[in-house]
C-alpha cells in the first residue's frame, strides 16, 4: 500500500501550514511535497491533514473506567494512596475479568480513535513486550525507565543509575514519574535525579506537580522534557504543574493522557482540558498551536523521535491524521475536534482507521483488493474501517463483565 499522494490538501505541521499541497507517501515515509504520484486522492478544503498525534504518557493496561480517585472533597498527598485505593476498588476487581491482552488492545484503540499513531506505554519492558505487537498503532519500544524517584516507588527497571546510564549509552529516553506529590521526598525528585547523576536531556519527567522554581531552572538547564497530564493531576491532586513557568523557561512540555484510571478519556479530551485549565489558572489563552506542538513535535522530542513522528516533512514516518475542518484556523480546528471528526489515520502510510466512503476504495485499490484485516464500525453516523476488530473486543468485554459496559473512548456501539 505505497506510492500515493494526497492532493489539494491543507497540510498542517507545527512549522507551517501548506495550502493546496500535494503530500507524497513512499516506503512508509513522507517523500515530499508538490510531487505527483500514480495514485492520487484529492482531499479538498473540508478536511485538514496533520501529522498523527503522539501521546507522551499512558499506561496501556490501565485504560478502564470509571476513574478511581480520592474521597469526595479530599485529595492525595502523593500517588501512593491512589495505588492502594485502585487495587482495593470494585473497578479493579471488574477489570480483572479481562485478560491483559484485552486491556492492551483497549489502550491501543483508545489512542487510535483520537488520532494518535505513537504512544508511550510507561511500564516495564518484560511486562508489556508480549502485547505491543498486537496493537493497531505504534508503541515506543526504545526507552529506559523508573516508576518514580522515591523510596516508596514501584521498583520498575534496574534502578535510576543503571537505567539512566543505559539510556545515555543507547540514546534512548529515560522515563519516570517525578514529583507527583507533596511530601518531602516526592518534592525532592529533581534532587534525587541530580545526586544520581541522572538529570539531563535524556529525561522525560512525568507530572512534576511538586516542582519549585529552582527545580524548573535545573530542568531547563539539563534540557529534560516534562509530560503534562493536567486531567490526571486535577483528579488526584486538585492542581497541576506550574505549566506557564515551565513554558516561559523554555522547557520542552508534551501532553499526555495518563491512563483513564485517573486521566482523560483520550488525547483530544486532554487538549481541551489543558486549555480550559490554563485559562482558569492564568486567565489567559494557551494558543491552539502550542497545544498542537505539545501533542506532536514536543512529544516526539521527549521520546527521542524528532524528525520521525509528530511532523510531516520528508523522511518522517507517514503517520497521518486527517480531521474534518471545524474552524478556519487548522490549529483551532484540531483543538475543538472530537473522535467523530477523525476521518483517517495512517501508520507509516498504512491506514489503520478511515472513512469507508472517502478512503475505502482508494486504499482498497492500492492494496489490489478490498482492504482486508479490518473491521467495520459506525462513528458519528459514518461507516469506518478499522484495523482489527474493536467491535468484537467490545462484545467480548461486555460478555466477560456480564453487562453492557460503557467505555467512553470507544466511539461506537458494539
Ligand atoms: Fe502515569
Amino acid at each position: 500500500m505505497d506510492g500515493y499522494a494526497f492532493t489539494d490538501a491543507v497540510v498542517v505541521t507545527p512549522r507551517k501550514i501548506r495550502g493546496s499541497a500535494s503530500l507524497l507517501v513512499e516506503g512508509g515515509k513522507v517523500a515530499g511535497f508538490g510531487l505527483g504520484a500514480k495514485r492520487e486522492l484529492r482531499i479538498g478544503s473540508g478536511s485538514y491533514v496533520y501529522p498523527a498525534l503522539v501521546n507522551v504518557h499512558d499506561h496501556l493496561r490501565g485504560n478502564y473506567l470509571p476513574r478511581v480517585g480520592p474521597a469526595p472533597g479530599s485529595f492525595y498527598p502523593n500517588w501512593s494512596p491512589w495505588d492502594a485505593d485502585l487495587k482495593a476498588s470494585p473497578v479493579y476487581a471488574e477489570r480483572a475479568s479481562l485478560s491483559v491482552a484485552q486491556m492492551y488492545l483497549l489502550g491501543g484503540y483508545k489512542n487510535l480513535f483520537s488520532g494518535v499513531a505513537t504512544v508511550h506505554d510507561h511500564f516495564p519492558h518484560e511486562l508489556n513486550e508480549p502485547f505491543l505487537d498486537s496493537l493497531p498503532i505504534r508503541a515506543v519500544r526504545d526507552y529506559c525507565l523508573a516508576h518514580e524517584c522515591s523510596s516508596f516507588d514501584l521498583k520498575w527497571g534496574e534502578g535510576i543509575e543503571i537505567e539512566h546510564g543505559r539510556a545515555v549509552e543507547r540514546n534512548w529516553p529515560f522515563v519516570t514519574h517525578l514529583e507527583e506529590g507533596f511530601d518531602e521526598e516526592s518534592m525532592d525528585g529533581v534532587g534525587i535525579l541530580e545526586r544520581a547523576g541522572a538529570l539531563d536531556d535524556r529525561d522525560l519527567l512525568i507530572h512534576c506537580i511538586g516542582f519549585s522554581d529552582d527545580d524548573i531552572k535545573k530542568v531547563k538547564r539539563a534540557g529534560a522534557s516534562v509530560a503534562w497530564c493536567p486531567a490526571s493531576n486535577y483528579f488526584m491532586f486538585n492542581l497541576t504543574c506550574k505549566v506557564r513557568k515551565l513554558l516561559r523557561a523554555g522547557v520542552n512540555v508534551a501532553l499526555g493522557t495518563d491512563s483513564t484510571h485517573t486521566g482523560s478519556v483520550n488525547l483530544l479530551a486532554e487538549m481541551k482540558f489543558a486549555r480550559a485549565a490554563y485559562r482558569r489558572i492564568y486567565g489567559e489563552e494557551l494558543p491552539a498551536k502550542s497545544l498542537f506542538e505539545m501533542a506532536t513535535v514536543n512529544a516526539a522530542r521527549a521520546l527521542g523521535l524528532t524528525g520521525k513522528a509528530g511532523i510531516l516533512e520528508p523522511g518522517a514516518w507517514a503517520d497521518i491524521a486527517v480531521f474534518r475542518a471545524r474552524a478556519e484556523d487548522p490549529y483551532e480546528s484540531l483543538a475543538a475536534a472530537d473522535c467523530a471528526d477523525l476521518e483517517l489515520l495512517t501508520v507509516e502510510g498504512v491506514p489503520v482507521y478511515g472513512d469507508e466512503a472517502k478512503y475505502g476504495a482508494f486504499f482498497g485499490e492500492l492494496a489490489g483488493e478490498a482492504i482486508s484485516g479490518y473491521g467495520r464500525i459506525e462513528v458519528g453516523g459514518r461507516q469506518m474501517f478499522v484495523k482489527g476488530d474493536p467491535a468484537g473486543l467490545y462484545r467480548d468485554i461486555r460478555k466477560a463483565v456480564g453487562f453492557d459496559k460503557k467505555l467512553d473512548y470507544l466511539p461506537f456501539e458494539a
